[in-house]
């Protein structure tokens, strides 16, 4: 191992959480871990585990697409235990941690393109993806898998040149992500032991959505929905209303910011 995995495996050390990132568990190199996650939770792993990649070589997100995942950004897998309430609210806890962290680290001001897409200057730096398995109505885990940015240089990938970003162009100069790490979880937790109490999560995620107001191009499924994105509901969806004044309220999907 060379430094940088050995302090990434040194992640829970002195961190000031109760139980998201007691324990961690690191690997240099994975296919996923979102893979990972899933073995160790079927195998009894205790709520709050996170597990950390130092690269991933089939790394994935939302929509059945690929996730680049080179050495020196952050790709980490979160397992929990919530209860089936709190599952919509799972979005705005995973997508405000990431905001909040990079926030507290960096000073920038990232946005959240609906439903967990993390924007800064209207570039994609970090996705979100979560995975679940349900028995009837009782949730045997979920887990947050999280991508962040940090060091990637977007120009080195077609594919993703023109609208992804990274903490290291965006801030001009090195952001540890030892320290974004650390703060990503205490922000999950916080946000996690609080997400069944009140709206605050609800109206924090709604604001900091780049989405609102915009007219928008909706992927989802097949179908491709038009309008202008209008609201937010306390689960997340997305009501939409289209030229004809109708509404849809989409639960899920792949959006298409344009501005107004
Ligand atoms: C997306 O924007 O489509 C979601 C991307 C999620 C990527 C993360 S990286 C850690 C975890 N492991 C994966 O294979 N995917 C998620």
């Amino acid at each position: 191992m060379n430094s940088e995995d050995l302090s990434l495996a040194n992640i829970a050390d002195n961190l000031p959480t109760k139980f998201v990132g007691k324990e961690v568990i690191y690997y240099p190199h994975l296919p996923s871990t979102m893979d990972a996650a899933r073995q160790e939770a079927h195998q009894g792993a205790t709520e709050g585990t996170v597990i950390i990649a130092g690269e991933q070589t089939q790394g994935r997100g939302r929509l059945k697409r690929n996730w680049l995942s080179p050495r020196g950004n952050v790709a980490l897998s979160i397992i929990l235990y919530p209860d089936i309430s709190l599952m919509s609210r799972l979005i705005m806890v995973a997508s405000l941690s990431v905001v909040r962290s990079i926030e507290t680290v960096t000073g920038l001001k990232p946005q959240i393109k609906w439903p967990n897409d993390i924007l800064i200057n209207g570039n994609k730096v970090s996705g979100i993806l979560i995975e679940n398995e349900l028995k009837g109505s009782a949730v045997v885990y979920v887990i947050i898998g999280i991508g962040i940015n940090v060091n990637l240089r977007p120009d080195d990938y077609a594919d993703i040149s023109t609208t992804a970003t990274s903490l290291n162009d965006e801030y001009g100069g090195n952001v540890s992500h030892l320290d974004i790490i650390r703060n990503l979880l205490i922000e999950i937790e916080r946000l996690y032991l609080t997400s069944s109490i009140g709206d605050s999560i609800y109206t924090e995620w709604r604001d900091r959505l780049a989405t609102l107001g915009k007219h928008v191009y909706i992927r989802s499924g097949d179908t491709v929905l038009e309008g202008v994105a209008e609201s937010v509901d306390r689960n997340g969806a997305l009501r939409v209303r289209h030229a004809d004044g109708k509404t849809t309220v989409v639960v899920a999907g792949d959006v298409n910011l344009r501005d107004k």
